[in-house]
């Protein structure tokens, strides 16, 4: 016996299936063997060992039960093999899928470009519901039920006959008349109420919840014991046919009236159509009603309904040429919720993952669902082991929407107050505008957090903040975390060049996207910034909240780099003083201050600061002008500037001590508006603000244009 180590819970899905797969063919080994002829080669408890293990991987697993599973073998009164097999007298098909309106347009011209020039050039389909559960083929003889087949690969199915005789709403006999021999095929399905109601006495049981009605109608029929499906409640619609002695109608639409005629259930939203508008306005209509059925349906199958031009199109390898199954987009399934995890994203915000068992959602398999936030999981109720509803729309990260069913044993999530990042650092919760604690979490680390420090990288080589010619976004991506020359944090960029250098044959110079000149350019353009201004190096920071202005606006009031550290560490040590002389600041309120204390409060922070300033020649930052003649009034400018860019003029008015804003109020003092200014003038004489044009600026500041 192979001993198999890897604990259960540890498995992967691909590792689960072939696991299931070894202890079925391990298991039949040993039936066959302590069955028939020769003696038992295993010892009974080892025996119970694997069938438990098989067990507890179909409970983590239950999409992968196989048909063959060693569970539902009950000793010697059951054949080694499960159920008998049965062949299709005539293959069980499948059919291709559309997935969009074009799709079926598409499908609808080949079958007139197929067929060429009607008479009456008007080819009418059927619209049929698609139903989710397994479809199945009941042979009668003779007006009886002789047999019933799972569809299985097409050609060979299961022998499920005893398991479908339980089901009610399939008739045992058919009426007098009805031809000699006759299939009919349609589809076994479990209603969602019913569905709800057996996992309640499942889990009241004690007993592990099934995740979807599809499951769990396959689960129900491939009972070895009769009994056990006739408890399940499981229904039927008929939609197809196999073999017929007698075709009783020559369309699709007829021969689902036959069945009807004949007592079997047929799928009341079936129409007939004979326009692709017509075919689609039934889906949306039926997309609409969908979530209201008693079942559950994943798309709507169009058939040509004349017999005779289903003949004439034909089959290509495994579907006809004649049907479709228009799949619906979005969809809503039930699987369960094997843990939740904490992504931190690129701003540090914590969001808890809730892993899933993979299940197919709009031909999609999902395997991960957000849950947004920890009072998303409380609103929910949401516990580890839960069956819970999700939904998948569009390109959408699939959602969890609630509750399906929650075993005994299920587990409540606690939500992580230290970051899963390799810091240990405290996760905070930000206060609100309102001073309301706010739903978000964020890793405090910033960008010291292995999460976050890529995008911090990104945004401190941007335009506003060190500007660094030839290393943008990209080449951010090209040295975080290299191997030979990695940036892994701002100091690392301006020890970039000696760094090269010890690194012998491995040069710059030398690797893909480089030469000589470019590695040569990039040293140049960072040794160009190893002198810097306090506010491009606070800027380049990130820390939350502190924007260009708010940068300026500090290094205005502290003056040199000294003296921002030092503030910044008191503030984060809660003296009072220190934050109360920033808070008194222009334009910066409690939730920068906050921000500024929760970053140096952060030993890696500090340390990562550190390290870069003493690579960093920091320049002072200019005092504004107190006597120019816009020293402490605010302008807004509006329109093309011609003569200096937008950042220019902003750089220059705010050198002069004035204010800059993006927009006109009637505490703006004065606007200046280049060519094709809109609604900022109107509103600005309006207000009865002074404005000017780029001369009027100019010769307002004395400056003389280059
Ligand atoms: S017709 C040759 N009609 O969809 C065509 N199939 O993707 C045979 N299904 O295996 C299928 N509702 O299990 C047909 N109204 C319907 C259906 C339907 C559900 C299932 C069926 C089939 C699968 C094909």
């Amino acid at each position: 016996m192979t001993q198999e180590t890897q604990p259960v819970d540890a498995l992967t899905e691909v590792e689960a299936k072939a696991e299931l797969e070894r202890l079925a063919a391990e298991l039949a080994r040993h039936d066959a063997a302590y069955h028939g002829h020769d003696a038992p080669i295993i010892s009974d408890a080892d025996y119970d060992a694997l069938k438990r293990r098989n067990e507890e991987i179909e409970i983590r697993f239950p999409a992968l039960v196989r048909i063959d599973s060693p569970r539902f073998k009950v000793g010697s009164s059951v054949v080694a093999d499960g159920f008998g097999k049965i062949t299709h007298s005539v293959p069980m098909l499948s059919l291709d899928n559309a997935f969009s309106d074009e799709d079926v347009r598409d499908f609808v011209n080949s079958i007139y470009r197929f067929l060429g020039q009607l008479p009456d050039n008007s080819i009418a389909l059927t619209a049929e519901p698609k139903i989710d559960g397994l479809s199945m083929s009941i042979r009668y003889e003779d007006g009886k039920l002789t047999s019933a087949a799972t569809r299985g690969d097409g050609t060979t199915g299961e022998n499920v006959t005893a398991n479908i005789r339980t089901i009610s709403e399939i008739p045992n006999t058919l009426p007098a008349g009805a031809p000699l021999v006759v299939e009919v095929r349609g589809e076994v399905y479990m209603a969602k109420e019913d569905f709800l109601a057996l996992n309640e006495r499942m889990a009241a049981e004690g007993k592990p919840t099934y995740v979807n009605p599809r499951n769990t109608a396959a689960g129900s029929l491939r009972q070895l014991d009769a009994k056990v499906t006739a408890s399940r409640k499981l229904r039927f619609f008929a939609y197809a046919w196999g073999e017929m002695s007698e075709m009783p109608s020559d369309t699709q639409h007829g021969m689902i009236e036959v069945f009807e005629a004949w007592g079997f259930p047929v799928n009341p939203l079936t129409r007939r159509l004979d326009s692709i508008e017509a075919l689609i306005e039934h889906y949306n209509e039926i997309g609409i009603a969908r979530a209201d059925l008693p079942y559950d349906i994943d798309g709507v199958v169009y058939k040509v309904d004349r017999h005779d031009l289903q003949a004439r199109l034909g089959f290509r390898s495994r579907s006809p040429r004649w049907a479709i199954a228009h799949k619906f987009p979005a969809e809503k399934a039930a699987t369960r919720l094997t843990a939740i995890d904490i992504q931190v994203g690129r701003t540090g915000a914590l969001t808890p993952v809730a892993r899933l068992e993979p299940i197919t959602v709009g031909g999609v398999v999902v395997t991960n669902a957000t849950l947004h936030n920890a009072e998303e999981i409380e609103r929910l109720k949401v516990r580890i082991g839960d069956v819970v509803q999700i939904q998948r729309a569009g390109d959408v990260i699939p959602q969890v929407l609630g509750v399906v069913s929650s075993p005994d044993d299920a587990i409540t999530f606690e939500f992580p107050k230290i970051c899963p990042c390799d810091l240990k650092t405290p996760v905070v919760r930000e206060e609100t505008a309102g001073g309301v604690e706010g739903v978000i979490r964020r890793c405090s680390g910033e960008f010291a957090c292995p999460f976050q420090r890529k995008e911090h990288l990104k945004h401190f080589v941007s335009r506003k903040a060190f500007d660094i010619d030839g290393l943008g976004e990209k080449q951010i991506e090209f040295f975080y975390g290299d191997k030979t020359l990695p940036i892994n944090q701002p100091a690392d960029i301006f020890t970039l060049k000696a760094r090269d250098e010890a690194n012998g044959l491995q040069r710059l110079k030398n690797r893909d996207g480089y030469g000589d000149t470019s590695a040569q350019k990039l040293f140049d353009a960072i040794d160009e910034r190893r002198t810097i201004a306090l506010d491009r190096l606070i800027f380049g920071l990130g820390i939350r909240h502190v924007g260009e202005q708010t940068a300026k606006t500090l290094a205005r009031a502290y003056g040199d780099w000294a003296s921002v550290n030092e503030a910044a560490l008191a503030i984060a040590d809660g003296d009072k003083a220190a934050i109360e002389e920033m808070d008194a600041l222009d334009d910066i309120g409690p939730a920068v201050v906050e921000s500024i204390g929760r970053f140096f409060g952060e030993p890696h922070n500090i340390a990562m600061v550190d390290s870069l300033v003493e690579q960093l020649t920091i320049r002072e930052a200019e005092k504004p002008a107190q006597d120019s003649p816009v020293a402490g009034l605010t302008v807004v400018f509006t329109g093309s500037l011609e003569k200096m860019t937008r950042d220019e003029a902003k750089a220059m008015a705010e050198r002069l001590g004035a204010k800059v804003a993006g927009s006109v109020s009637k505490k703006t003092d004065i606007l200046v508006a280049g060519p094709g200014a809109g609604s900022k003038l109107t509103k600005a004489q309006d207000l009865g603000v002074r404005t000017m044009d780029e001369d009027g600026w100019f010769e307002l500041v004395a400056v003389k244009e280059a």
